[in-house]
């Protein structure tokens, strides 16, 4: 059984991670979105809330099931038993910082455990939560750029 990991903070989780996903759960027997608890980004949703979140909007994916991890991403990975990462790349001022954890999480993970990038799709390469965070926040249109279920819980937390 193959099975890839896709981490992130996802606050919130975006189409553009949500695209990814999907695309990773064809290529995989079982795909784990494994949340990280970054508390220097001070979240607005707490990890639980981002769990429950990305478990409604991949409620589709049966391969796909969500857990959460702290401390190092590659001891998280050989714990469990994962042949890859996936993560993505929307831009090129993405690979510079891609390749460094991708060349670092090499020396540190099991033998035979890769990292596999997917290009983004264009039509998402330009989402990053934080956008979409300040967008909301100052009333701006979000529509079809997060899930569903994610949209109505970033305008309750701005009160919108
Ligand atoms: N679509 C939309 N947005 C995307 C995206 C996509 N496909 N891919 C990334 N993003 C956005 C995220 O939303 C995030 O936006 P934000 O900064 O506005 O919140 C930003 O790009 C960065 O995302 P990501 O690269 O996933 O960073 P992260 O901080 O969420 O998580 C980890 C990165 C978890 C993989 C990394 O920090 C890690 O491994 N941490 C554990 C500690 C560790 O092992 N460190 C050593 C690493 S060698």
């Amino acid at each position: 059984m193959t099975k890839a990991l896709y981490s992130g903070s996802f606050d919130p989780m975006t189409n553009g991670h949500l695209d990814v996903i999907e695309r990773a759960s064809k290529m995989f027997d079982q795909i784990v979105v494994g949340v990280v608890s970054n508390p220097n980004k001070h979240p607005l949703f707490g990890l639980k809330e981002r769990k429950e979140l990305i478990k409604t909007a991949t409620a589709h994916l049966p391969n796909v099931t969500v857990d959460d991890f702290d401390g190092l991403l590659a001891n998280y990975v050989n714990r469990n038993g994962f042949n890859a990462v996936i993560r993505g790349l929307r831009a090129t001022s993405d690979f510079e910082y891609e390749i460094q954890m991708a060349q670092m999480n090499a020396r540190l993970f099991n033998a035979g455990v890769e990292s596999i990038f997917l290009m983004t799709s264009p039509k998402y390469s330009f989402i990053s939560s934080s956008m979409i965070k300040e967008v909301v926040s100052l009333n701006g249109n979000i529509d079809g750029l997060v899930p569903e279920n994610i949209l109505n819980e970033i305008k309750k937390k701005y009160s919108l």
